[in-house]
């Protein structure tokens, strides 16, 4: 599988597996795992929030694949940085999913007015060596400035809702800059935000005798984005990972970005509550 360097120059897998509402309950959630590193994923994202931490780690145990081949990534969610609890999260995510260490833990979401502490204890638990990188989730450029400015640790990702209807290429360009990776959810969009029926993501994508999905996510992976797509179908699973056999031109890069309309399918950061 592809992978990508961190600042820390630990590898990442590219794509991951998002897993937010992969299956309706434990079983099918250990199930979709399953399918998913048969099919050759070896990066799963998961958060506290998700509440599926349990069945990922079962699913991950199981396997048999070596724990060092696994890149796991787990979040921290508002209300434990609210709450002073964050080193406990951590605690309890690592836990639920109890294959000792976890590689990536991000802040979920920016909160206001605690973006600094909740950096700081983060790069405690980054110092304790419970995990691999640390980094951030849904911060703009704003909450990343206040971060930098006393940031030992600079975040290793931002992980952010990204795709074509929502390019957000300055915050693309300013992770860049600073050695950030930007990690792309809901690649795919949603039924809020129909991106798999678009007329130009079909018409390249019929071209290229490929899925509008995986036009998509190779346009990711040329702009240098690592997108986390969820899909507990096998099917679409592998689709998802066959990625390498086709590339996008420069024209077919810029039409994609040109359907840029700063549309979301998701809560805007700074509006976001706990
Ligand atoms: P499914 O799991 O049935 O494949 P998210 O926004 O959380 O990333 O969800 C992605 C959505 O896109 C899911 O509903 C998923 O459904 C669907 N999906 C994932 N991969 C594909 C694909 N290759 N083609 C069409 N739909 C997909």
């Amino acid at each position: 599988m592809k992978s990508i360097e961190l600042n820390n120059r630990i590898a990442i897998p590219v794509p991951g597996l998002g897993t937010y509402r992969l299956g309706r309950n434990d079983a099918e959630v250990e199930h979709a795992v399953r399918s998913a590193l048969d099919a050759g994923y070896r990066h799963i994202d998961t958060a506290t929030l998700y509440g599926n931490e349990k069945p990922i780690g079962k699913a991950l145990r199981e396997s048999g694949i070596p724990r060092e081949e696994l890149f796991v990534t787990t979040k921290l969610w508002g209300s434990d940085i609210l709450q002073g609890r964050i080193t406990k999260a951590f605690d309890e995510s690592r836990q639920k999913l109890d294959i000792g260490y976890v590689d990536l833990y991000l802040v979920h979401w920016p909160v206001k007015g605690k973006i600094v502490e909740a950096w700081h204890e983060m790069e405690k638990i980054y110092e304790s060596g419970a995990v691999r990188a640390i980094g951030v989730s849904n911060h703009l450029i704003h909450h990343l400035e206040e971060l930098l400015d006393v940031a030992d640790v600079v975040p290793a990702v931002n992980q952010v809702e990204l795709h074509p209807y929502l390019v957000m290429q300055e915050l693309q360009d300013y992770c860049h800059e600073r050695n950030i990776v930007v990690e792309s959810w809901s690649p795919l969009g949603s039924s809020k935000v129909p991106l798999l029926t678009d007329p130009v993501l079909l018409d390249i994508a019929s071209k290229k005798g490929k899925s509008t999905a995986q036009v998509i996510l190779r346009w990711n992976l040329q702009k240098g984005l690592l997108p986390l797509p969820k899909s507990s179908n096998e099917i679409r699973q592998r689709e998802n990972i066959t990625l390498t056999d086709f590339s996008l031109t420069e024209d077919e890069m810029t039409m994609v970005d040109m359907l840029d309309r700063n549309e979301r399918t998701g809560v805007h950061p700074d509006e976001i509550g706990f």
